[in-house]
């Protein structure tokens, strides 16, 4: 059967759909190749949120075109997810070599695609069309090479789509209209998962907190997205619940105290600021405003004062003054994030924000980035160093990446924990006594021998 090499740019959503694509693929007989030489099928799952990580993967075309398809020109090439969607046919126009294209609601078209071009039935496929239910067509799942006994964390797509429409951002057009999985549907996913040996899953979607907002009514004053957490809750084997992405304005107090009810729901958050300037706030379309993003923050820490609270920021949206920028640093220092995802605005084809006026050069964006980036970075060491000495319970998940001599695990707060451990640790809670910080990784010991 023929080998296929995915390759994922961008975001966990991305990563869940190749991962959804390569078992449907799996399904269907098809081999998953670990790179893209002597693979006969290679599909890069694109990226469009910065015009950057769109070059990246054109550049990679680029060069599987050139090194790969010259010599073997029967290999298929093909682009799916968010640059697909917004591309479409003009990735063909631009590279020839291409021979697919799928656009974020079509992901499970790929087996029946790949099998027609494959069998000489069709050459060019593009398909960006919108289909109804494709949010619940990202099901399958493959983890950790496909062996049951290996998977310890799964992520669960529980909705598509966004209808948020801030003015820098291109999700709404790539990923289309909020759409949402059934309750019923994604428990029945996350057992399935659990039965397989899974102990923690995080909810995955473009704007979580607007879950389930037209088809499911609050409940005794919570939202669609709390009672899923609560049915999610519910399921026993289950240890951790995350989620990613929630908005800001959608952060209600329901979520913030399922914190406090629900003892699955690990302490850590990844709240998206985008800037600390309520005159920016307000161009970008964010519905809030930086009173009431840090007044979520101390909610939260007053539930959970430990809790890992990370970010997005925006640097050099047009029209954003020293004074704007100072407010965001000062903002960064007041949120005190465990870590920060800081980007150089990026003008997106077709919204609102590419169009204004007072676009910034690239070096202030630089300069800005950089600023930022050191306070970030000198906050969040902070946060790191202040686990040595402690004890904290870490959930190991495999070999660490850097070391495979060593695992890894994740505290409840998100942070890395690598220790000297072996194979019979993975999957396991285990306390870890905390002696070192590195940058962004905690290194320890098992604070108690654990040797069943
Ligand atoms: N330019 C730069 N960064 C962007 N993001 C979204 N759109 C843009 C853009 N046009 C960032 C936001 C978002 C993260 C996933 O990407 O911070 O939260």
């Amino acid at each position: 059967m023929p080998s296929v090499y995915i390759k994922t740019y961008g975001c966990q959503m991305n990563e869940r759909d190749s991962e959804a694509v390569a078992a449907q693929l799996v399904a269907k007989g098809y081999t998953l190749a670990s790179s893209e030489v002597g693979a006969d099928v290679i599909l890069l799952n694109t990226c469009s949120v910065r015009d950057a990580a769109e070059q990246k993967a054109i550049g990679k075309m680029q060069n599987i075109a050139a090194e790969i398809r010259r010599n073997r020109p029967e290999v298929v090439l093909g682009f799916m997810g968010c640059m697909a969607q917004s591309r479409g046919q003009q990735l063909i126009d631009k590279l020839p070599d291409v021979d697919l294209v799928i656009g974020t609601q079509k992901f499970h078209r790929t087996v029946d695609y790949l099998d027609d071009i494959l069998a000489g039935k069709r050459t060019k496929v593009v398909d960006v069309g919108e289909e109804q239910g494709s949010e619940a067509t990202i099901r399958e799942h493959i983890l950790n090479g496909n062996t049951a006994e290996n998977l310890v964390t799964a992520f669960v797509s529980i909705m598509q789509g966004c209808n948020q429409y801030c003015t820098f951002c291109i999700v709404p057009y790539t990923r289309g209209e909020e759409r949402s999985r059934t309750i019923p549907d994604i428990v029945a996913e996350c057992r399935e998962l659990i039965a397989r040996g899974v102990r923690e899953i995080t909810l995955l979607g473009q704007i979580v907190t607007s879950y389930g907002k037209r088809d499911i009514p609050i409940k005794d004053g919570k939202s669609g997205f709390v009672q899923l957490l609560e049915a999610v809750h519910e399921i026993e084997g289950l240890e951790r619940i995350r989620f990613t992405s929630p908005h800001p304005k959608g952060y209600g107090d329901d979520l913030v105290e399922a914190y406090a009810r629900l003892p699955k729901l690990v302490e850590s958050a990844h709240l998206p600021v985008q800037s600390g300037s309520d005159r920016l706030l307000k161009i970008m379309h964010r519905g809030y405003t930086r009173e009431r993003f840090l007044g979520i923050l101390e909610k939260l820490r007053r539930i959970k004062p430990n809790m890992g609270i990370t970010t997005d920021i925006i640097v050099g949206f047009p029209g954003e003054t020293d004074a704007d920028f100072e407010e965001t640093l000062s903002l960064a220092r007041e949120a005190k994030f465990h870590n920060a995802y800081i980007f150089k605005y990026s003008p997106r084809k077709d919204t609102p924000a590419a169009e204004m006026p007072d676009q910034l050069p690239q070096l202030v964006k630089e300069e800005r980035n950089a600023r930022l980036l050191a306070l970030v970075n000198e906050i969040a060491a902070s946060h790191y160093e202040n686990y040595v000495g402690r004890q904290t319970q870490i959930l190991v998940e495999g070999p660490s990446k850097k070391n495979s001599a060593r695992m890894m695990g994740r505290t409840r707060t998100n942070k890395i924990v690598v220790f000297e451990g072996s194979e019979r640790h993975r999957g396991q809670l285990m306390d870890v006594k905390i002696n070192r910080a590195g940058s962004f990784t905690l290194y320890g010991d098992p604070a108690i021998l654990n040797l069943d």
